[in-house]
């Protein structure tokens, strides 16, 4: 099964291609896809669409990937009235080419725009956006372990205005980048420093949205988490447990409860409600509530909280060795892979992304050439 959209899905933008005339060479492409890295190599081309107040959306095109041209007077440099996405394009052993829930991303790329008071491109545009790109770069999708193709859609304010108030001309970009582990490290445990001096969000802010602004204000602390030691940053909202810079988290019960913060002011991660929706299916019992930070440490200290991970598209699942406060540390057993639910989960989600195994939730969608109908069970 594969995922379906209604019938109402057909695009009102067609993308005019121009190919890449001096693409990288077989033997470039080759080299960055054996060894890509995170976010440090881009394709042959971009997907852009431009929108207007008078025009709406229009100018839907697939061309060589370059610098864009910006007006030093662009809202976005000044206001940051921007948002973005992020998913993978994984390739299956048939040489076929599928995404993850990109409904999901295009949904809240929507709700993203409402609060940052820009257009909402609609979902079936941006899954063209997104099947075309990766049509015109398949050959940078690499194979085999656990690499993909990162998808980065974008939208940003580019009129040139310096009031402040929401612009008029607005750019729509995708770009794709080969993507190999998001930390060096690869699959390991990481260390969390947790972050008391700063908040990424606040209530009514823009925490829920993806957007450029919180993850600037993730930088400093995520520096002090650098010097500290750790690979991520972990804020705290009125005590009780947010997010990482970049990844949401979860908390792992002895009895196999899987605990995760509900909060206004975090990202809904597709991620973890994928990773919720298979453990609930495996019969974990899951908490979608507020979680102190001392919760945590009591829970900790007493072996009621036996795992923590983070999760994200970027990161997929790493658990959670240490969190390191400015009085105190929390130390989690590394458990072996076969006892741990995290890395169990972990299996399961990339088997379904990679296509091992059945996807018996619709979750994957087909970018490539192969077929135009996604509903094409495989
Ligand atoms: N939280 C933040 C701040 C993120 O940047 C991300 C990554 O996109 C996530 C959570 C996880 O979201 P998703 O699983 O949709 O990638
Ligand atoms: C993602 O996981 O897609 C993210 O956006 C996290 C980070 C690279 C910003």
């Amino acid at each position: 099964m594969s995922l379906s959209l209604p019938l109402t899905d057909i695009s009102p933008l067609q993308f005019a291609v121009t190919q890449n005339p001096s693409p990288k060479s077989d033997a470039e492409r080759a080299e960055i896809l054996a060894n890509p890295g995170f976010g440090l190599h881009f394709t042959d081309h971009m997907a852009q669409i431009h929108w207007s107040e008078r025009g709406g959306w229009h100018r839907a095109t697939i061309e060589p990937y370059a610098k864009i041209s910006l007006d030093p007077a662009a809202a976005v440099l000044h206001y940051g009235q921007e948002i973005f996405e992020g998913l993978k394009a994984y390739r299956h052993a048939d040489g076929s080419i599928w995404t993850f829930r990109p409904d999901q991303n295009g949904l809240r790329l929507q709700r993203s725009a409402r609060r940052l008071a820009l257009p909402e491109l609609p979902l079936p545009v941006f899954l063209d956006s997104l099947k075309n790109l990766v049509r015109a770069d398949a050959a940078w999708v690499p194979e085999g372990g656990e690499t993909s193709l990162y998808l980065r859609p974008f939208m940003f304010a580019a009129e040139a205005f310096l009031g402040v108030r929401a612009a008029r001309k607005v750019y729509y970009f995708v770009i794709a980048s080969p993507a190999g582990a998001y930390f060096t490290g690869g699959v390991q445990p990481v260390s969390i420093w947790l972050s008391t001096d700063y908040a990424r969000a606040g209530h009514g802010g823009t925490g829920a949205a993806k957007t450029g602004g919180n993850y600037a204000a993730s930088l400093l602390p995520q520096q002090e988490a650098y010097a500290q030691g750790c690979d991520q940053v972990l804020f705290l909202q009125d005590g009780n447990l947010e997010e990482l810079g970049g990844m949401n988290l979860v908390l792992v019960k002895k009895d196999g409860t899987l605990v995760t913060p509900a909060s206004d002011s975090i990202l809904e991660g597709i991620t973890r409600d994928s990773l919720l929706q298979l453990a609930e299916e495996r019969g974990h019992a899951v908490e979608r509530r507020a979680v102190s930070i001392e919760e945590w440490r009591e829970g900790a200290a007493s072996g009621e909280i036996v795992e923590a991970f983070a999760c994200g598209t970027a990161a997929v699942v790493n658990p959670i060795a240490r969190l390191k406060a400015k009085d105190f540390t929390i130390e989690l057993p590394v458990l072996p892979e076969d006892k741990s639910v995290a890395m169990s989960l972990r299996k399961e989600l990339t088997d379904i992304q990679y296509g091992r195994i059945e996807d018996t939730h619709g979750w994957l969608y087909r970018l490539d050439a192969g077929s135009d109908d996604e509903s094409s069970a495989k």
